[in-house]
């Protein structure tokens, strides 16, 4: 099968709406929410030897299985991202993974945390809560925009760092820029200065390729049911292995103390399916090829937003070696420019033409965010740009 709107068939997502919006929570195929079902009706046979002993590491007695099940479906993550799966644990979300490094670090009152002004609302606000707690300072570095060249991001970023800088959390894909981020020399610089780095990489695996430990940064943050096809909630944390004495998820539970992987393994009653399917979701992935998945994406994107930017009259100003699987595009001048323009067109599109797509309001213009993926092709761009042009 060639990828395009015929791919449909192989997702829930109802074919009368078009669904642009991939980025945004994920959407899982079939086949891997299936997956999902088995497991889940595995647990009912026998929920507490599965949840309590077969699960992880625990001291509630003996397990059935030869390994944790949370360790077999880590190794599958670990493999795909080019870790080892000691450095890994499952996390439900990025913002999850965040908060555990952000709530564990050593910050001392005037420590400062640098985030950028690409970063996303959530995980600026677990820094602004950690920094507050420990009497610190959030300093959020102004990011240059249009962006000619990935290096002036580098720069902006080292300018930024003081003797009190701990950490720096960067995005390895922006939330509502959709700019893939130069996170290996980010983190180049900030070691050399002797600041830690976390990666929030919700948008990162599945969307770029991933190999964790030559980005040379301390933690990485992610989501695998945006761009790597499992069920929802499914992110990961990993962590360099000397920064995972002194890391403990948000939820503080049996696990304290036992050491980074069985602690966040050992977590209080949860659904674990999602994760023990996350195996199923890459594995869809594979089958179609991550490189063949993501310069499908990435090409509708990019050639969809030269379509848009001239049914719009509007310019495309950022470089393609920044562009993934998601771009975003300016709408036209007279589309708006707060956040209700936002809102009242982003609900018009939705209820009158049934067209999903991210938009926001920022530096005094609508932004439009168009993700790609195998389900989708240039029919559903078309569209957006008659949708949009009919109004403005
Ligand atoms: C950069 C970034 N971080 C974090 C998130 C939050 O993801 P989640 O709600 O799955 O934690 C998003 C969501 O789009 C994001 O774009």
């Amino acid at each position: 099968m060639t990828f395009g709107r015929g791919m449909l068939a192989e997702w829930l997502l109802d074919p009368d709406v078009t669904y642009l919006n991939h980025g945004t929570v994920g959407a899982p195929p079939r086949r891997v929410l299936e997956a999902q079902q088995r497991i889940r009706n595995e647990i009912e046979r026998q929920p507490s030897a599965f949840l309590l002993r077969d699960l992880a590491v625990t001291d509630m007695g003996r397990s059935r299985r030869p390994e944790p099940l949370l360790r077999t479906a880590a190794r599958a993550v670990a493999a795909f991202v080019g870790a080892r799966e000691t450095d890994l644990a499952f996390v439900e979300n990025a913002t999850t993974g965040a908060n555990a490094v952000l709530r564990s670090i050593d910050l001392r009152e005037g420590d400062e945390i640098v985030i950028t002004e690409f970063g996303y609302g959530g995980v600026a606000r677990a820094a602004a809560y950690a920094a507050r707690r420990a009497g610190a300072q959030v300093r959020e570095v102004p990011m240059p925009y249009p962006v000619e060249h990935p290096d002036a991001i580098v720069r902006a970023i080292e300018a930024a760092l003081t003797p009190r800088t701990r950490i720096v959390v960067v995005d390895h894909v922006t939330s509502e820029t959709a700019l893939i981020l130069p996170v290996a020399a980010i983190a180049g610089r900030c070691r050399e200065r002797g600041v830690a780095v976390l990666v929030d990489g919700a948008h990162g695996p599945g969307a770029v390729p991933v190999d964790v430990v030559s980005l040379g940064v301390e933690w990485y943050s992610a989501n695998l049911h945006k761009w790597a096809f499992t069920p929802r909630p499914c992110g990961f944390l990993w962590a360099r292995e000397d920064r995972q004495a002194d890391l403990h998820p948000p939820v503080v539970t049996w696990g304290l103390d036992h050491g980074f992987a069985v602690e966040f393994d050992w977590a209080s009653t949860r659904d674990p399916s999602s994760f023990l399917a996350a195996p199923e979701g890459i594995a869809f992935l594979e089958q179609w090829g991550p490189g063949a998945v993501r310069a499908y994406d990435h090409g509708l994107v990019w050639e969809g937003a030269k379509r848009l930017a001239s049914a719009w009259d509007i310019e495309v100003s950022v470089p393609e070696t920044m562009v993934g699987t998601m771009i975003t595009i300016p709408l036209p001048e007279g589309a708006g420019s707060t956040k209700a323009d936002a809102r009242a067109l982003r609900e018009a599109l939705l209820f009158e033409d049934r067209i999903e797509i991210q938009l926001h309001a920022w530096r005094g213009r609508l932004w439009v965010r168009l993700s790609g993926q195998i389900y989708n092709d240039m029919s559903d761009v078309d569209r957006l740009a008659s949708a949009v042009r009919a109004r403005f």
